[in-house]
């Protein structure tokens, strides 16, 4: 038997409410595996990851996690962990094989099948339409840099909203669609990986268009959902007091931050940054009124903090990251700093005025040791968990009306182009057995949820 190390002091959360929502959240690509099983197409991540010298060691999610057969054991683990709710996301090229064509049936089914144990279980589900996995074919024939797959997105949308509508109510168009523009059609370093400033506007504009288009697909088909989107966002600041520097960080944030907030409340694309990036956007008459549908939740993802320096002959925004010594990182090499996430929150609530918040990504990467007896200790993982959740308590109590916190992630998986060395697993994944351990850091957050559950009510 793995012996259980003591677990530290739980955080001090007593700012979050009481029906504050816990959940664990993953992503289809990452841990399904079964690509080819039941229907389905291969997407631009089969296409990326099988390409040489784009994965860390050629690593591909053939088999990641084999969650495709083994969800119902997942499913245990997340009962374990007393979860709440359950962030995932659908692939398309299961439900849409064709991009556009004929509905799989048994695509379908695997989520039908998965949504009816959740909710058997007591788990909410979450569930994201675009978590990366763009079907191949539509790439094909151009991909998000074309208005069409804004509009097949929808038509996808619609038919997934229609089969799991009448169960689930929390539903989210794109998780951080500045990685599939920014990350894969300007740095290259994510699929489809292009590398082009025009390519990559458009595609950011197809995505938020796909977005807004999607919500009223969502809407119409299932008349109680709550449509939200996913952004990865950062807190910026500049690296020196020079005006070069404080000019870098409004690009960054601009970039960052703005470019995926303002069009959907409304306020268009920044105007500085259009002429940063120096190209036009591909709008219609009506688009901007379709990207900014109203929004009943809006997520989060938070990992790190940038602070940035002017780099006029660097890649777009031409304001480049520093890595600051002596700052605390994770195995990703970002720097840690909660305090970020609760500028964020107090960001999205004062300035954007979110009505309904979710932290929907959050958590670590570190070098997983797996001890003789089996057993995997993390306190890094959990220093960084509980850190993160006393700034969630802190925004609470400065009026952000945040609701829930998704930890990333249920399971160790396949990490983008860091393939499988990258571990944010609350429970560990042994991937030549598949053998799944619940590391400390799982536990820990555990007796989180089971002590907000036990706590007294406070007085109304
Ligand atoms: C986010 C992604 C998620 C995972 C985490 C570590 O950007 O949404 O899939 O890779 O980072």
């Amino acid at each position: 038997m793995p012996t259980e190390s003591a677990l530290p002091q739980p955080p001090e959360l007593s700012a979050l409410p009481d029906d504050f929502v816990w959940g664990v959240a993953t992503s289809a690509y990452q841990i399904e595996g079964a690509v080819t099983e039941d229907g389905r197409s291969p997407s631009i991540w089969d296409t990326f990851s099988h390409t040489p010298g784009k994965t860390y060691g050629g690593d591909h999610g053939d088999i990641a996690c084999d969650h495709y057969h083994r969800w119902p054991e997942d499913l245990a683990l997340m009962q374990q962990l007393g979860a709440q709710a359950y962030r995932f996301s659908i692939a398309w090229p299961r439900i849409l094989p064709g991009g556009d064509g004929p509905v799989n049936e048994a695509g379908l089914a695997f989520y039908d099948r998965l949504v009816d144990a959740l909710l058997e279980a007591g788990i909410a589900p979450n569930v994201t339409l675009y978590h990366w996995d763009l079907p191949q074919v539509l790439q094909d024939r151009g991909g998000w840099p074309t208005r069409e797959t804004a509009e097949h997105f929808a038509a996808y949308a619609s038919v997934v909203a229609e089969r799991l509508g009448d169960r689930v109510t929390q539903w989210c168009t794109l998780n951080e669609p500045l990685c599939s523009a920014w990350i894969g059609h300007l740095e290259g370093r994510m699929a489809p990986g292009l590398t082009d400033i025009k390519t990559a506007v458009n595609a950011s504009f197809n995505l938020l268009l796909g977005h807004g288009m999607a919500a009223q697909a969502i809407r119409a088909a299932a008349p109680n959902a709550a449509v939200g989107i996913v952004n990865n966002l950062s807190t910026v600041e500049p690296a020196t007091g020079t005006d070069a520097d404080a000019a870098a960080a409004r690009r960054a944030d601009g970039h960052t931050n703005r470019w995926w907030l303002d069009p959907v409340h409304g306020r268009g694309f920044p105007a500085d940054m259009l002429e940063v990036y120096g190209v036009d956007l591909p709008e219609r008459a009506g688009d901007l009124a379709t990207i900014a549908q109203p929004l009943d939740w809006l997520g989060l993802n938070y990992y790190f903090p940038a602070v940035v320096t002017d780099d006029p002959n660097g890649p777009y925004p031409f304001a480049r990251q520093i890595y600051r010594p002596g700052v605390p990182r994770t195995g990703m090499d970002w720097e840690i700093d909660a305090n970020g996430l609760e500028a964020l929150l107090m960001r999205l609530t004062e300035e954007y005025g979110a009505r309904n918040l979710y932290v929907t990504e959050n958590g670590s990467s570190f070098p997983d040791v797996v001890r003789d007896d089996g057993s995997v200790h993390d306190p890094e993982r959990i220093d960084y968990l509980r850190g993160h959740l006393e700034a969630c308590a802190r925004a609470v109590g400065r009026g952000a009306p945040l609701r829930g916190y998704y930890a990333w992630s249920l399971l160790d998986n396949f990490e983008w182009a860091y393939g499988y060395d990258k571990r944010f697993g609350l429970v560990h994944v042994d991937y030549p057995t598949q053998r799944r351990t619940v590391k400390s850091s799982g536990r820990y957050y555990a007796d989180v949820i089971r002590g907000h559950g036990e706590r007294t009510p406070r007085a109304a």
